[in-house]
């Protein structure tokens, strides 16, 4: 068994040897192989997560009287913010636009400029949303003034959308936020983050 072995070993060799190229093909095809390998292991434990933490504030607002005795359209001064705390490089995100709405019904939209936040703090990003009518429809106008009597919150449904952001690899972001315009507690409340490549997903809290 062992002179088996030994002779075909030999006959490796003898081949190698009077084919230098096989020697070269073989160290080609190792080296490309480790390549791919570190490419894909760089690619899919790249360290350079999306931000999970965003919430939005609405430090602004005017156009939300009974639309007979408004002057002005109903517009809101938003402000983006996006924690980059346990991120290690400079965060950016390629704007897209801003959705406002009140018990479901759209009231204001804007756009949403690109940004970057440099690591590990808590990055603000302004942006306003504007309607083309005067004032709010007299029925959400009515609901709004109802809410604010009995103390009640006014919620505003604050849509933002991003082309991409560093860590999303391309994909684009929607986050889903709650902004209260009256009452308490006033928050912050986290949004909900859509759009992430599920492999990110597992990022979080890590
Ligand atoms: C919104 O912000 C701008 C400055 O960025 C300010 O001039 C404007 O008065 C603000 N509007 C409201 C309604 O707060």
């Amino acid at each position: 068994m062992a002179a088996g072995l030994l002779e075909d070993d030999d006959d490796q060799w003898d081949f190698i040897e009077k084919h230098p190229w096989a020697k070269h093909m073989v160290i080609t095809i190792a080296i490309l192989f480790f390549v791919a390998s570190v490419s894909y292991l760089l690619w899919v434990d790249q360290p350079d997560f999306a931000p999970r933490e965003y919430w939005v504030k609405v430090p602004g607002v005017e156009g939300l009287e009974r639309s007979d005795d408004a002057v002005a359209a109903p517009t809101f001064n938003i402000t983006l913010r996006v924690n980059t705390e346990g991120i290690s490089r400079a965060v950016c995100g390629r704007g897209d636009r801003v959705d406002v709405a009140y018990e479901g019904v759209p009231l204001a939209h804007g756009d949403l400029p690109d940004f970057c936040v440099p690591p590990a703090t808590v990055g603000s990003i302004p942006a306003v949303a504007s309607s083309e009518g005067l004032g709010l429809p007299d029925e959400l106008y009515e609901r709004m003034e109802r809410q604010r009597r009995r103390n009640e919150r006014v919620k505003l449904a604050v849509h933002v959308r991003m082309h991409e952001i560093t860590g999303s690899r391309g994909s684009p972001l929607l986050l889903s936020c709650t902004a209260i315009l009256h009452g308490r507690p006033k928050g912050p409340f986290l949004c909900e983050v859509f759009g992430l490549p599920r492999h990110l997903e597992t990022a979080r809290g890590g």
